[in-house]
């Protein structure tokens, strides 16, 4: 983990992705921001990939390009599908949107395929940080610059 010196400054911050269960997602932090890391199934790859989830979006296809960085405009937002990396800030005011994982919870109806749901004015937001229509958050949740150092090493802050 990085140093409390190192998340002042904004410094990069180095992961081992490979220390992740599929599934599972551990939020660190970077220039002040909570940065999630998520490690997608192929269930849910395939579930975000339908024509029936793709037009309830509102930019499925990436195309505000200041909300990921250019080799991050793609399908799943990511260098890599399994991976994914994205600031844990809502688009709308800020807060901090929940991880909702979960497939059709009470809460949120029967056609959540999981995705993230901010509490404070209900946007919601799919595991690829799409935001849908009708909610207040105008734009996709931001991708930060990350490279991969290797196959167990995630750089977040450079890329
Ligand atoms: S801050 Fe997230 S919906 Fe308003």
């Amino acid at each position: 983990m990085p140093s409390e010196r190192a998340k002042v400054s904004g410094a990069p911050v180095r992961f081992d992705p490979s220390k992740l269960e599929p599934g599972r997602q551990i939020t660190l932090e970077w220039h002040s921001k909570p940065v999630f890391v998520l490690r997608r199934t192929t269930e849910i790859l395939q579930a975000m990939d339908q024509p029936s989830h793709l037009q309830k979006l509102r930019d499925p296809d990436s195309r505000v390009d200041t909300q990921q960085p250019a080799y991050a405009a793609n399908p799943f937002r990511s260098i890599r599908d399994e991976f994914f990396i994205v600031i844990g800030i809502c688009t709308h005011l800020g807060c901090i949107p929940t991880f909702r994982p979960e497939v059709a919870p009470e809460d949120l109806g029967t056609e959540w395929i999981g995705g993230y749901f901010c509490p404070c004015h209900s946007s919601k937001f799919d595991l690829a940080g799409r935001v849908f229509k009708g909610v207040p958050a105008p734009t996709n949740l931001v991708v930060p610059p990350y490279r991969y150092l290797s196959g167990t090493s995630i750089e977040i802050g450079v890329g």
